[in-house]
């Protein structure tokens, strides 16, 4: 099994960090192997819909998200975790979640080569934002949750939470917990 982590914070260390290393480790003690992409550190320009990847299933744009591509194909389950900025996802998240364009064809499915490797592929999501109220980070999930409802991902337990602080989540025993267990289930075959 491989679990690949997507941070979509650029404050590595932070909220969104330290529950993404949460899973990871679920996800490691599940026997998998776990890996972590932090996307303010790679070069994700936005989609330009130049619509080249309908037919050739290959995005034009040369930077990093080819080979992202590629290890999205070969993860089993991919965890996302992201805090919320101005109600929305932040732009890392927004950038690399568009250019998921490039697995589908001109009417909005898999690509053949792809279909195979996508369809059902579990998909996880931790929000994290300032609000105590966590559900104010709730346009992120309806997002990845309409996105796999559209390709027929498999959107595991959402993990909200709520922190403003850098590091500052570490005291929240329970959502560190639930990230955990999010990321053994993301482990689950
Ligand atoms: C540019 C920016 C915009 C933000 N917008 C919101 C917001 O709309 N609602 C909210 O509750 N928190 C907002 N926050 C607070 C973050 O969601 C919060 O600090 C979170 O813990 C950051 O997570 P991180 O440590 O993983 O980066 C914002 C923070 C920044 C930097």
């Amino acid at each position: 099994m491989r679990v690949l982590g997507v941070l979509g914070s650029p404050r590595v260390g932070g909220n969104s960090d330290v529950l993404l290393e949460q899973a990871l480790s679920g996800a490691r003690e599940m026997g998998a192997k776990g890996e972590k992409i932090i996307l303010s550190r790679k070069k994700i320009s936005g989609c330009l819909d130049c619509t080249k990847c309908n037919e050739t299933g290959v995005c034009v744009i040369k930077d990093d998200m080819p080979a992202i591509h590629r290890k999205i194909l070969e993860a089993d389950a991919i965890i996302h975790s992201v805090p919320l900025y101005f109600w929305a996802m932040t732009a890392q998240m927004k950038a690399y979640l568009d250019r998921w364009c490039a697995f589908f064809d001109g009417s909005w499915n898999w690509h053949a080569t792809y279909a195979p490797m996508m369809k059902g592929k579990k998909i996880g999501l931790i929000t994290v934002c300032g609000d105590p109220n966590v559900h104010t980070a709730d346009p992120i999930v309806h997002s990845f949750r309409a996105t796999c409802k559209f390709s027929g991902l498999k959107l595991l337990t959402v993990v909200r939470a709520s922190a403003y602080g850098k590091g500052e989540i570490d005291k929240n025993e329970k959502a560190k917990k639930e990230a955990h267990a999010l990321g053994r289930k993301a482990a689950t075959p």
